[in-house]
């Protein structure tokens, strides 16, 4: 599985995804960006661990087993699903549903979603 990079700058808000890994620092607003890990801030697991059903080829997420808040102030941004060398992103607005279907292939997938206030989170499926 391709591993994931996600970098957050503290300063303006930016996050990036590593696309290729150079080896350069990756930095945003004069320092270096945060690299990102999944599910270590203190919230409401149930409302952030996407929850994924797998049915005919396709994965439905849902932010989470509790759906997640999807107002401005308070909302998932995206959901990214992974398998292999495959990474495919749906970015969400306020007020939208917190879910994202996904074609896939048969083998494990990672799903990454991005809270605006509680960081970014991950399930494996
Ligand atoms: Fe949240």
């Amino acid at each position: 599985m391709k591993e994931v990079k996600f970098y957050y700058c503290e300063i303006c808000g930016n996050l990036s995804y590593l696309l290729n890994e150079g080896g350069g620092e990756m930095v945003c607003c004069n320092q270096p960006m945060t690299l990102l890990q999944a599910g270590v801030t203190d919230a409401a697991t149930e409302k952030h661990v996407p929850f994924v059903t797998r049915k005919d080829g396709m994965i439905e997420v849902v932010v989470g087993e509790v759906e997640h808040p999807m107002v401005a102030s308070h909302y998932i941004t995206w959901i990214a699903c992974v398998q292999g060398e495959c990474v495919k992103f749906v970015h969400l607005h306020p007020e939208e549903a917190p879910r994202a279907e996904f074609c896939v292939k048969e083998g494990p997938v990672a799903v990454y979603e991005f809270c605006n206030l509680h960081g970014l989170w991950m399930a494996e499926a």
